[in-house]
């Protein structure tokens, strides 16, 4: 059988993980004639699609994730839209002399909310209070020193797994027991609640040079969905003052853990006090199609940015400057009622609309939705453009109210029906 040509020619990039996360960049890879090696434990995995080859092994298995660059000869590795595989790529690319755009160390930082917080505070950038603990007596004299509500979370997980926004004393334990389960390191994090607004700011560096791209608003989710993101807006609504703090807060944090190369994902909570703070950061694209929302409104392809830093290959200075614009843009993710998926309608409807520039569905019918309580729980999303971004939110909203997720309800349990 004639071999594809790409896989004489292209350059090879192993990419971690081909979930909803992924999808973004691994379009990219397509578009930009790459030959992708994907790797994800699991088979149906949306990203595969775009994949030369598909590898079923989980992106946190980091001795066969070694093996599998090694004998695939890989260009290069990139674990986009999750954190913990970061440091995998980073150390894997090291140890087969691959480029890479940060070191193991600075990835190591970057996927430990922990770590990252100890640096934060002696490099002086500003942060929510916090105290490390390994126990409930502990947390519980952290909690009451910090103050209720406070946040209790494991310190190297994502998604919202462990985390809980703690209202009473009362609650402290189970919160405990929640993040400790979650935890990879027995500790945890006790820490004070900053309630206001939330900023993510998408950046990528060059030589040291940080360059703040996408700065959005980050609309979340009421509980028992603490802190799931719900829609991510551009531009920002707040001022162009706390904009601009915002931005240098994030610039100082990428420095703080030796980021001089490549994306970084730096979500900001402003508080009642106005002043921006590091919520975390992540050294990586973000995982809410962030990528193709910059794309869309500022037409700079923070998917190819990436690509290129994960191959070594030259960026140049004029590939961050925004050249197209549009007055506003978001991406709004979806949420099906719970129960078994059978399909999903009104797509081709839903892209009819104007200002809908994609629509991404995260699972296959057979899948069990459960209550929206993490953000692996959400369904898909929605990019959007419009002249204003209450447009593309509009616009957004009307798309969704378009895509209906046909679901099978679990019957009602014996004891529901008593
Ligand atoms: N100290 C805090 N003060 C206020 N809100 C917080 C705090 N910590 C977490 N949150 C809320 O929870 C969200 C997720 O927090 P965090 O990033 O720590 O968890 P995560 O599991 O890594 O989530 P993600 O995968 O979305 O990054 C934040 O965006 C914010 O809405
Ligand atoms: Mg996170």
């Amino acid at each position: 059988m004639a071999r594809d040509p790409r896989e004489r020619d292209a350059a090879r990039l192993l990419v971690l993980g081909a979930g909803p996360a992924q999808l973004g960049l691994l379009a990219a890879a397509r578009r930009h004639g790459l030959y992708v090696i994907a790797v994800d434990r699991d088979p149906s995995a949306p990203g595969f699609r775009y994949a030369d080859r598909r590898a079923i092994v989980s992106t946190e298995d980091e001795a066969g994730i070694e093996r599998l660059a090694s004998a695939e000869r890989v260009d290069g590795v990139i674990a986009p839209g999750i954190d913990w595989p970061v440091a995998i790529a980073a150390r894997v690319a090291e140890r087969l002399s691959l480029p890479h755009p940060i070191s193991p160390e600075t990835a190591a930082l970057s996927t430990s909310k922990l770590r990252q917080r100890e640096r934060f505070t002696a490099a002086g950038v500003p942060q929510p209070g916090y105290v490390v603990c390994s126990g409930a007596a502990e947390a519980a004299d952290a909690a009451n020193e910090l103050g209720f509500p406070c946040v209790i979370k494991a310190p190297d997980r994502q998604g919202q797994r462990g985390l809980t926004l703690v209202a009473e004393p009362r609650h402290v334990a189970s919160a405990v027991e929640i993040a400790l389960d979650a935890s990879r390191s027995a500790t945890l994090l006790v820490e004070e609640h900053v309630a206001g607004r939330e900023l993510t700011v998408n950046g990528f560096s060059v030589g040291g040079r940080f360059r703040p791209l996408t700065v959005t608003d980050r609309l979340t989710a009421e509980p028992p969905a603490f802190g799931v993101a719900l829609a991510h807006v551009w531009p920002s609504e707040l001022d162009p003052r706390t904009i601009a703090d915002a931005i240098e807060v994030a610039g100082a944090a990428g420095a703080a853990l030796g980021i001089a190369d490549g994306p970084s994902y730096t979500q900001i909570l402003v508080g009642g006090d106005g002043q921006p703070c590091v919520g975390e950061l992540a050294a990586r694209l973000g995982g809410g199609h962030d990528a193709e929302l910059c794309r869309a409104v500022l037409g700079v392809d923070l998917n190819g940015l990436a690509l290129a830093a994960a191959l070594g290959r030259p960026i140049a200075l004029q590939q961050l400057a925004p050249v197209a614009r549009e007055g506003g843009g978001c991406v709004r993710f979806l949420v099906a009622p719970p129960g078994q998926l059978r399909g999903v309608t009104g797509l081709e409807e839903a892209y009819a609309l104007d200002g809908v520039k994609g629509i991404r569905l995260y699972r296959q019918p057979g899948h069990a939705f459960g209550a929206l309580l993490r953000g692996p729980d959400r369904a898909g999303a929605i990019l959007a453009v419009g002249a204003a971004r209450a447009d593309a939110l509009d616009q957004a909203d009307r798309a969704a109210a378009l895509v209906r997720f046909d679901v099978e309800q679990a019957p009602a349990s014996p004891l529901e029906k008593v």
